[in-house]
C-alpha cells in the first residue's frame, strides 16, 4: 500500500461516477405496461436465487428516482450510468413503444442533467424481454433485428440529452452464467447455444450501435466487457498456457473480433467450435469503431492447468490466505486493474478506455445511522491509485464509475453482498450513504483526498 496522497487533480480530465443496473435496482416490475424480463421469470423458478430473493420491488428506485438524483448530488457525481429495461420501452412481441416506460428514463435523464449530471446509458443489462426468450433470445439471429430496434428507439427518444452510451454490459458473463452453466437467466446449459448466442451478441453490439448512430450522429458510443486479471499458478509452461487460454475466454473473445482480429482462438483451439455459426459477411459485419471501451473488473485469479477439467483444462486456486476479500470472496487486488488497464490500452484500435464498473461487496450495517465501511475506502483508495498509475503512464483512461450508487440486487446472490455507496434498508427503502460515499464525494469536490 502506498501512503502518497490521492488527489483528484491527479486524474486531469477525468469523470467520476457511479452505475447501477435497471433491473437491480428499479423494481416495480410490472407497473406501467412493463412486461416480464428473463429475470422476473428466472427468479420465480425455485432455488435459483439465495434465499429465493428477487428484483420485483428491489431498492423500489423507479419510484424513488427524486431522493436518489439527490443522493447523487451529495456524492459530487459528475456522471451516472444507468441502464435501460428493454421490457419496460418494448413490452410486447411487435416492439411498439410503452410512452410510459420511455417516459420514466425521459424523466430521469431530465433531472440528471438538471443536477448537472452526465447520464451514461446501457442498453443492454442482462433483462432480455421474455417474449424474445420464448423465441430462443441470443440462439435466435433474429433476435440481433430486434435489439437493432430497440437501440434506435433509445436513441430516438434520448438521444436528444444523452451523448453517451454503452450498448453491452459484459457478454462473457451473461453468455456464460445464462447460457452455459445455467446459473443465470435464462438458465440455458448448452455449448452449443453458448457459442451462437455469443456470435448473435457480437452482432447484436454493432448493429445496435449502428443503430444508435443512425439517430444520434454525434453519440459517444462504447460497449462495456468484463475483464480479470489471470496470472499462472507458477512458471510452468503449462499454467502459463493455461492463464493464457483463461484470459482469452474471459477478457479479450468478445474483443478482438470487433477490433477486426477475428476470434483469438490461436491459444484456444476448443473455442474454434464458434466457427459453425459464422455466416458469410459475419466478421465484418460484427466490427464497430467504438468511441470507447469500457472495462468492469474487480479481482484476480490464479489459474492452474489441469487435465481434469473439459474444455478449458484449467482451474482456479483457492484464493492466497494472505490476501484480503470481499464478501462476493473476491480477492481484494489493485494490482489487476493497473495490468488490465495497460494490457487494453496497449491495442491501437482502443481510443479510450472506462472504468465502467469497480467496487467492493461486504456485509454492513446501519450502526447509529452510520455505516462505517473503512474496508471500502480503502478499496477504493488502492484500486482508484492503480488507474491512476496507468492513466499517468499514458493509458487513455476517461473517467471511473463505482460499483455502485445503491447497494441491489445481486443477481443469483441475492441481496446479501452490498456493494452500495448507500446502504438500502429493503424493508423500509431508507438510503443511508455510507463513509465511503462521504470519501468519494469529498475526493471527487475537495480536490485532495480527505484524510
Ligand atoms: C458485474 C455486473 O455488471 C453487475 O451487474 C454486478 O452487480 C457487478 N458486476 C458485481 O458483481
Amino acid at each position: 500500500m502506498s501512503t502518497a496522497e490521492l488527489k483528484r487533480a491527479d486524474f486531469g480530465d477525468f469523470v467520476f461516477g457511479a452505475a447501477t443496473s435497471a433491473y437491480q435496482i428499479e423494481g416495480a416490475h410490472d407497473a406501467d405496461g412493463k412486461t416480464d424480463s428473463i429475470w422476473d421469470t428466472f427468479t420465480r423458478r425455485r432455488r435459483k436465487i439465495k434465499n429465493r430473493e428477487h428484483g420485483r420491488v428491489a431498492c423500489d428506485h423507479y419510484h424513488r428516482v427524486d431522493g436518489d438524483v439527490a443522493i447523487m448530488q451529495k456524492l459530487n457525481l459528475q456522471a451516472y450510468r444507468f441502464s435501460i429495461s428493454w421490457p419496460r420501452l418494448q413490452p410486447t412481441i411487435g416492439g411498439a413503444e410503452n410512452i410510459r416506460g420511455t417516459d420514466f428514463y425521459s424523466r430521469l435523464v431530465d433531472k440528471l442533467l438538471r443536477a448537472n449530471i452526465r447520464p451514461f446509458i446501457t442498453l443492454y443489462h442482462w433483462d432480455m424481454p421474455q417474449y424474445l426468450e420464448d423465441k430462443g433470445g441470443w440462439i435466435n439471429r433474429d433476435t440481433i433485428g430486434r435489439f437493432a430496434d430497440f437501440a434506435s428507439l433509445v436513441g430516438r427518444r434520448l438521444g436528444d440529452r444523452v451523448k453517451d452510451f454503452i450498448v453491452f454490459n459484459e457478454p462473457m458473463i451473461f453468455l456464460s452464467l445464462g447460457n452455459l452453466l445455467g446459473l443465470h437467466a435464462p438458465g440455458r446449459r448448452s455449448l452449443r447455444g453458448f457459442f451462437a448466442a455469443s456470435h448473435h451478441v457480437l452482432l447484436a453490439q454493432a448493429e445496435g450501435a449502428r443503430a444508435l448512430r443512425a439517430v444520434v450522429g454525434s453519440a459517444e458510443i462504447g460497449t462495456t466487457i468484463s475483464a480479470t486479471a489471470a496470472y499462472p499458478a507458477s512458471t510452468s509452461p503449462r499454467d502459463v498456457l493455461a492463464a493464457q487460454r483463461f484470459d482469452t475466454l474471459f477478457n479479450t473473445f468478445y474483443l478482438e473480433p470487433v477490433l477486426g482480429r477475428g476470434y483469438p482462438t490461436a491459444h484456444f483451439p476448443a473455442l474454434r467450435r464458434i466457427e459453425k455459426h459464422i455466416r458469410a459477411g459475419d466478421m465484418q459485419k460484427l466490427q464497430f469503431d467504438f468511441d470507447f471501451w469500457g472495462l468492469n473488473t474487480y479481482t484476480r485469479k490464479r489459474v492452474k492447468y489441469s487435465r481434469f477439467i473439459p474444455f478449458v483444462h484449467w482451474r482456479e486456486l483457492k484464493n492466497d490466505p494472505n490476501v484480503p476479500e470481499t464478501a462476493m470472496r473476491w480477492e481484494i487486488y489493485p494490482q489487476g486493474i493497473y495490468d488490465l488497464l495497460k494490457k487494453y490500452g496497449s491495442y491501437p484500435e482502443i481510443k479510450k478506455l472506462y472504468v465502467t464498473e469497480n467496487g467492493a461487496a461486504f456485509h454492513d450495517q446501519v450502526v447509529q445511522g452510520r455505516v462505517a465501511d473503512s474496508y471500502r475506502i480503502e478499496y477504493l483508495r488502492e484500486y482508484l491509485r492503480a488507474v491512476q498509475r496507468a492513466k499517468s503512464e499514458g493509458v487513455k483512461i476517461a473517467g471511473y464509475f463505482a460499483w455502485s450508487l445503491l447497494d441491489n440486487f445481486e443477481w443469483a446472490e441475492g441481496y446479501h453482498a452490498r456493494f452500495g455507496l448507500t446502504h438500502v434498508d429493503y424493508g423500509t427503502q431508507k438510503r443511508t450513504i455510507k463513509d465511503s460515499g462521504y470519501w468519494y464525494s469529498r475526493l471527487i469536490a475537495a480536490g485532495s483526498e480527505p484524510t
